[in-house]
């Protein structure tokens, strides 16, 4: 029992124990909604707004899981493996360059 209860605590840390068991990631809700879509602005990004260091709140196994964008062919898999070769560097592409270096 004590170890069921372990193992639990310890999935649940990962994936939610017994529900949710579909990663959902981080939810900020349809980013194409907002007026500047995908690039960030200063009024949608005021936690992270001139930081370069985006993994460090946005860890990247918890980003691009799920299309909230309402494009029925937007291509998930393809944006992970551009943000896994290419890292923090890719992000800009997409998403502006967050205020960095102005
Ligand atoms: C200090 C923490 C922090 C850092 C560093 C950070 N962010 Fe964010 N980011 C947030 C938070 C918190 C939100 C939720 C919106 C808000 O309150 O700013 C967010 C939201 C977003 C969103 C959704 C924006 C929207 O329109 O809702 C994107 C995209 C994003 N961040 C990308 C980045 C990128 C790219 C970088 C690096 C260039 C970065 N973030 C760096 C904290 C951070
Ligand atoms: C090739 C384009 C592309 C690149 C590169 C890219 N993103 Fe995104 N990002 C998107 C799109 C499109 C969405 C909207 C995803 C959705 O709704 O499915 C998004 C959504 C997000 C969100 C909102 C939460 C989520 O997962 O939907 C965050 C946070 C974010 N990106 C951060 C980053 C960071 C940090 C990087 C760099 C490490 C990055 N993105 C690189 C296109 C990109």
């Amino acid at each position: 029992m004590k170890r069921i209860a372990a193992w639990c605590v310890a999935t649940a840390l990962l994936l939610g124990c017994g529900e949710d068991a579909v990663p959902q990631g981080e939810n900020y809700g349809n980013l194409l909604e907002s007026p500047a879509g995908l690039v960030l602005v200063p009024e949608e990004h005021p936690a992270g707004w001139g930081r370069a260091d985006c993994f460090f709140c946005h860890p990247p196994h918890k980003l691009h899981l799920v299309n909230r964008t309402g494009i029925p062919d937007l291509d998930l898999p393809f944006i992970r493996s551009v943000v896994r070769n290419q890292g923090e560097a890719s992000c800009a592409q997409c998403h502006g360059d967050n205020g960095v270096g102005q």
